[in-house]
């Protein structure tokens, strides 16, 4: 991220949506932008699916019709986020281009009449791009209306690893690179297995489908060079803009819900990191979720303020199951956002859309017209969040980082793993939600980073670790953390190799134990454990899934396995390590079971707990003059918050303690803390 590039020239927390005028017949741009500014918005995203009414053959540009939009926008004091249109190439470009089309892993050729990039990899593609980039920015540069640029749509959906031959040549040299010659691959790859062997580049192809299992470090790699190809489609973008243009460039992530780029590596290339969220219909607690990405993005952003580029205000259309949002639920998402450090709340899209693929999306404007519930509460959220003005550029802080790599995520999903029930995802959400319902900050970091201002760091699903990585986190707890490291961490290294000594043996030191044996569970068989516990809080425990045969070095016991495989032996332990404490929990454990092991952990890194009912969300932001409290009531129930300062969305004084209605959000102005970060306590 560059420090010193301004955040869009805009005042307020910034609120709008993708703007799709070119759906439309220009009568209904003018009740647009006078809607717009009914509802308090000021940002809109343009142009993003454009580009056949935008570039209508190659080199030929007809820009009217966005002039237009443009300064009507503008006129109406709306500003633009611009965006280029290259997730969605024109019917000329592939009918001149065929090659650059997809190619999927079992050889589909991708066709059009949808959306989605061409390949990576192409030259006419790259061309393309950096061609219809340029020119928008040489047109629009000194624009008033635009504040921002929007580069592409979602890098890596819907299409993102590509096997067509053009790609395959690009992997070469990319792996030409990363290895300088053939030995090296053949070693990284460990291609004395199953016969693979090279002895040419010629030979080195992309991981397409094979009769079997592909070997697991090709894949990897693979991966990596996908992002690494995705990359460099933004960045030859954002070059060609920033030829023309000062304002900030963007691009909009899908922090948590779509794993092909590395979110660490993109956000330094981005002078602002946003991102998209979109709740799971089947997760009933979707708060939880759209917390969890809320705390990613803006962790892979050093912390800065972002941009939430797109939300639903209802339903989506893309899942099985729509379900829409009930009332004053979008505002709490919202609120939720910002009180993550979002200083722009924007959706998916303005108005609801008559044709194509989307129609049935929930708008800003839905299809039932500004008499609709939707539009009320979207008119209500903007008048809201323009009373937030002061909110801006405050930051929060936390004492608890989560890991969370995206390259062992990419090793952990590919085939022959001891157990299909073992998911990355799932072990970092249920340890997200044991704090989030604990009333705690959270950071998500690497296992590289300095962890060492965080009390806690929580590793949930770290099976890629690099010797080196583990040397950090070892240097973590030695320096005096508290780190927790669930099973299934510390198996390979960064060429999906076990380690040398063994599972998890670069951890070994800090853990104070050795894993000798995974010993998964069959589908539902659930196993107890006798939670030894101190100060009286002896008890049992359920879990499943997993169990290991461990061997106990140093470490203490603090649960045992009382059924299963491992009966008898220790299924939780906890190692003093120099000044800090290394916890291992070595089984599955759901959000409830978790508690207990929590709130001892929590103790030994001095982290007090919240004293609210569990679906009470307090996050505080912290302003150069004042700390600003956002706290939502997810709950049906009424909540008392012990607090004093001022109410921003009602301007009434708050003397001790606040009454948060069922379902209702506040925003409190209160005099700074010294503490940073985390809910304040009742
Ligand atoms: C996003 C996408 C938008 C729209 C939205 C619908 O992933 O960027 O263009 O399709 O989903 O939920």
């Amino acid at each position: 991220m560059n420090p010193n590039t301004p955040w869009p020239d805009l005042s307020g927390i910034a609120y709008g949506g993708d703007y799709n005028p070119e759906q439309w017949p220009r009568a209904v741009w003018r009740e647009d932008v006078a809607l717009m500014r009914e509802a308090g918005v000021n940002l809109v995203s343009v142009g993003i699916f454009s580009w056949a009414l935008i570039e209508t053959s190659e080199g030929i540009f007809d820009f009217s019709w966005l002039d237009d939009v443009l300064d009507l926008l503008h006129e109406s004091g709306i500003a633009v986020d611009l965006g280029t249109p290259t997730a969605s190439p024109p019917a000329w470009f592939f009918a001149a281009h065929p090659e650059a089309r997809v190619i999927t892993r079992d050889g589909t050729v991708m066709g059009f009449g949808s959306r989605g990039m061409a390949s990576h990899s192409s030259t006419a593609y790259r061309d393309a791009i950096v061609r219809v980039a340029s020119a928008l920015a040489e047109r629009y540069a000194s624009h008033p209306a635009v504040v921002l640029w929007h580069v592409h749509n979602e890098y890596g959906v819907p299409v993102g690893e590509d096997y067509s031959p053009q790609s395959v040549a690009a992997f070469r040299v990319w792996l030409e690179k990363r290895y300088g010659d053939l030995e090296g691959l053949n070693r990284a790859w460990g291609t004395a297995f199953w016969g693979q062997h090279y002895t040419d580049w010629a030979h080195v192809g992309a991981p397409a489908a094979a009769p079997s299992v592909v070997n697991p470090a090709q894949r990897l790699d693979f991966a990596r060079f996908t992002d690494h190809q995705l990359r460099e489609c933004f960045i030859a973008e954002r070059d060609a803009i920033r030829l023309h243009a000062t304002q900030p460039v963007t691009t909009n992530f899908m922090a948590n819900q779509s794993w092909g780029t590395d979110l660490w590596a993109w956000a330094p290339e981005l002078d602002i990191v946003s991102d998209d969220h979109y709740l799971w219909a089947a997760d009933e607690n979707g708060e939880v979720g759209l917390a969890m990405a809320a705390d990613l993005t803006r962790s892979v952003g050093k912390g800065a303020p972002w941009i939430l580029m797109e939300h639903s205000t209802s339903a989506v259309n893309w899942q099985p199951r729509n379900i829409a949002k009930r009332p004053g639920e979008m505002a709490r998402n919202s609120f939720s956002h910002l009180a993550r450090g979002a200083d722009a709340i924007l959706f998916f899209q303005w108005r609801a859309s008559r044709a194509g693929a989307e129609k049935f999306h929930s708008a800003m404007l839905p299809h039932g017209g500004t008499r609709s519930r939707v539009w009320k509460e979207v008119v209500d959220l903007g008048a809201k969040l323009g009373m937030l003005e002061e909110l801006r550029g405050s930051r929060v802080t936390a004492d608890v980082a989560i890991l969370w790599d995206f390259e062992s995520f990419w090793a952990q999903d590919l085939e022959w793993r001891p157990s299909v029930d073992v998911q990355h995802q799932e072990r970092i959400r249920t340890y997200y939600e044991r704090l989030w319902r604990d009333g705690i900050t959270i950071d998500f970091a690497l296992p590289g980073h300095d962890l060492s201002d965080y009390k806690l760091v929580v590793a949930p699903a770290q099976y890629l670790l690099s010797e080196a990585d583990a040397a950090n986190l070892t240097r973590y707890v030695a320096g005096g953390g508290t780190l927790l490291v669930s099973f299934f961490s510390g198996i390979v290294d960064e060429n999906d190799r076990v380690h040398d000594g063994g599972y998890a043996a670069p951890l070994q030191e800090a853990l104070g134990l050795r894993v000798s044996e995974f010993l998964p569970l069959r589908e539902g068989v659930r196993s107890e454990l006798d939670w030894h516990g101190d100060g009286g809080t002896a008890g049992r425990l359920s879990a499943d899934v997993w169990q290991e045969d461990i061997e106990v070095t140093r470490a203490d016991t603090v649960a045992s396995y009382l059924d299963g495989p491992a009966r008898g032996g220790a299924a939780i332990t906890r190692n003093a390590h120099g000044a800090g404490f290394a916890w291992y929990v070595s089984t599955r454990l759901d959000v409830a079971e978790l508690r207990t092991v929590m709130s001892r952990v929590y103790t030994d890194a001095g982290i007090p707990t919240s004293a609210l009912p569990e679906e009470m969300e307090v996050v505080t932001r912290h302003g150069s003059e004042h700390d600003y409290v956002v706290a939502i009531n997810h709950g049906v129930a009424p909540a008392w918050l012990s607090i004093t300062g001022t109410e921003l969305l009602s301007d009434a004084e708050v003397d001790g303690t606040l009454e948060l209605a069922g379902g209702s959000v506040a925003v409190i102005r209160t005099a700074p803390s010294r503490e940073g970060g985390g809910a304040p306590r009742s």
